[in-house]
């Protein structure tokens, strides 16, 4: 379950934080960090150029070749590493009561921060509902939901630091994080890869090349993200499915079993996720709440093989 964090007096914030990792999350951390006035003081990365490159970008922080020197001058440590770098670099580390670790993996809570709670440092996860690709804006965490698992105190000092972001943090049960974040891949990465499917169908269309593409899908994507923002769900749902129009449904089926036969397992599964949010938009039309049934049906039958021209 999903809970608001306690919005009472803002606790100081433990600084100097260090950055262990310097690719798109710390990138995105440490420049939101600086221009909230936080100090950065030390980032590490296993190629030291890459924690150079971050350390130029946040004044007063040093870059470190070994990731313990950069540990010892945090009083907050950010293990800003993949998932699976977690576990062994906090393992590897010696850490102290008094200094708070904390990583930003969506999946997983504390449990991969054992090692630093077993020798008396405060440990907590920090992630944000947001996907950060290596650019350094410092508004990047403006409005982003950030969810944080810790005890108290550190859980009440990482909402305040959430919001010194400009952030709106919210606890999350452990237990629910794996679907938590299902949720963010499936949002985030889903809707890339679904940018390049489009892409790649309309450069067998049209002859457009990737990058040409993408620029032509990226008003629609926009107008998609606009009617969510604006309608929300179900309204945003446009399209065929939404008119409970199979004829048009065919044809793109018919053309996708010529084309690209690869990507009709992924076009009929979305068109069966757009179909409950097509019948709450229906509401009470008698009419079209039929005609969705009836294509509920044909997909069915499509997807086993019946009725599907080929
Ligand atoms: N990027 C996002 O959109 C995003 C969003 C929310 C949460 N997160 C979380 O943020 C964390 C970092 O993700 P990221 O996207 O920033 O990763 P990333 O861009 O790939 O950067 C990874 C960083 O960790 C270092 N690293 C790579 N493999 C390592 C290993 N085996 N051991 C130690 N260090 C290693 C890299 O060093 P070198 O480059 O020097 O080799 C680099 O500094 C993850 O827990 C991720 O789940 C990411």
């Amino acid at each position: 379950m999903i809970t608001a964090s306690s919005s009472s007096p803002s606790p100081s914030i433990r600084q100097p934080v260090s950055l262990l990792g310097a690719g798109g999350a710390a990138t995105a951390l440490g420049v939101a960090l600086v221009a909230a006035g936080i100090e950065v003081s030390a980032v590490w990365s296993r190629r030291l150029e890459h924690a150079q490159a971050l350390a130029t970008r946040l004044p007063g922080a040093l870059a470190c070749s070994h990731p313990q020197s950069a540990a010892d001058r945090g009083a907050l440590v950010v293990l800003a590493v993949p998932d699976s770098a977690i576990v062994p670099l906090c393992a590897q580390l010696r850490w102290r009561s008094g200094q708070a670790v904390i990583h930003l993996a969506g999946a997983y809570g504390r449990e991969l921060l054992a090692p630093a709670a077993q020798a008396g440092a405060e440990t907590g996860a920090f992630h944000p509902l947001q996907t950060f690709a290596g650019r350094a804006d410092p508004a990047a965490w403006h409005g982003v939901a950030v969810a944080i698992e810790a005890d108290p105190p550190l859980a009440t000092e990482l909402a305040s630091l959430a919001r010194r972001l400009g952030a709106e943090p919210f606890s999350l049960d452990p237990v629910q994080r794996p679907l938590y974040h299902a949720a963010a891949a499936l949002a985030a990465n889903g809707l890339t890869a679904l940018a390049g499917v489009a892409a790649d169908l309309l450069h067998r269309a049209t002859g457009l090349e990737r990058e040409a593409a993408v620029r032509h899908l990226l008003p629609l994507l926009r107008g998609v993200l606009v009617n969510l923002e604006q309608l929300g769900l179900p309204q945003a749902l446009t399209g065929p499915v939404a008119r409970a129009d199979r004829a048009t449904l065919e044809r793109h089926v018919a053309a996708l079993a010529r084309e690209t036969p690869e990507w009709l397992a992924l076009y009929r599964a979305l068109a069966e996720a757009m179909l409950p949010l097509a019948r709450e938009r229906a509401a009470n039309d008698r009419e079209r709440l039929a005609a969705l049934d009836a294509l509920a049906d044909w997909l069915a039958s499509a997807e086993s093989g019946e009725g599907v021209s080929r």
